[in-house]
């Protein structure tokens, strides 16, 4: 039996309230500890119920729409544990920007599996869903809760916390991205540091108190940088435009700026708008508006 109408499903993009490199794994991936924070601006995927065992994906980014996409190879991967018994087809809106360090794909393939769990009614858990994930991409677990979590391994080892402090974001980046492999592949031993900030934040999360806004950290920083040079320049526009911090996302080359208040996030957004800088403003989402299980859309 396949669904007679389509589901709308949300893809949020995510920023990493901090990211720390740990250190160089046997497997060639980087030990990572993270806080990361889904956030309302999101992707929106369409998916219709096609023939048995067809997979495809429409995306409005032509550039996406080859076999690699993130969102078909979850659908592929999801097929393949169905039993090949429904098919689909996948239309993706894009609204987060490509190699941003926000997320998009991890969250569009992670959108495709939970919205197929239910359009196909295959009732996977979440701790499978989250599995899956891992062999996706090592954002994509988080992405099947979203909210607020802990992060370790080379990034799939999540850990639920409580909703962080809603914060409003103006996100910002320059005219290109970089990709997650150039920017871990200038890592060096003197980006490692001992994940001490974000033990911090993850205990200022569990106790409910205000994030520290000003001891945020990213520790690709450096690496992401020396590959996008204009990853700084953007940071410091935003910064002149008046935020008082400003910390690059995941890889890079998206930056963001928190806010306690929207007149202060629309001061700095206009500001930036004003000078030709590409730049979205947002705010932080919770766990269970944001990730496509459980959602009524
Ligand atoms: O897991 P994912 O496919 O998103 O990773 C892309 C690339 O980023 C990996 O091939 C690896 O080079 C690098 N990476 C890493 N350490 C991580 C995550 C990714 O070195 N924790």
């Amino acid at each position: 039996m396949s669904a007679r109408f389509p589901l709308f499903v949300p893809a949020p993009a995510k920023i990493n309230l901090t990211l720390e490199v740990l250190g160089k794994r046997d497997d060639g991936y980087h030990e990572l500890a993270s806080v990361m924070q889904t956030v309302a601006l999101h992707d929106t995927l369409c998916l219709h119920s096609a023939p048995p065992g067809e997979c495809a994906c429409v995306c409005d980014v032509p550039q996406l729409n080859g076999e690699d996409n993130l969102a078909l190879r979850a659908a592929r991967l999801l097929s393949v544990v169905d039993g090949g018994r429904h098919g689909v087809t996948i239309e993706l809106c894009k609204a987060i920007p490509v190699q941003a360090g926000l997320g998009g794909g991890s969250s569009d393939a992670a959108a495709v599996l939970t919205g197929l769990n239910r359009l196909w009614e295959m009732r996977l858990t979440a701790g499978r869903l989250t599995e899956l994930a891992a062999m996706l991409g090592s954002d994509v677990p988080f992405f099947v809760r979203g909210g607020t979590a802990l992060i370790g391994g080379r990034g799939e080892v999540v850990t639920p916390l409580p909703d962080a402090e809603p914060l409003w974001l103006v996100l910002a980046q320059p005219g290109r991205g970089v990709s997650t492999q150039a920017v871990f592949g200038r890592v060096t031993g003197a980006d490692y540091t001992d994940g001490m900030a974000t033990r911090a934040v993850a205990e200022a999360v569990r106790r409910g108190d205000d994030l520290p806004l000003g001891r945020l950290v990213n520790g690709l920083e450096p690496a992401a940088t020396g590959a996008c040079g204009e990853i700084g320049e953007v940071r410091e526009a935003v910064m002149r435009a008046g935020a008082p911090a400003v910390r690059m996302s995941g890889s890079g080359t998206a930056v963001f700026a928190p806010f306690r208040r929207l007149s202060q996030a629309v001061d700095v957004h206009s500001r930036l708008a004003a000078a030709g800088v590409r730049a979205w403003l947002t705010r932080t989402s919770e766990a269970s508006a944001g990730s496509g299980v459980g959602v009524d859309v």
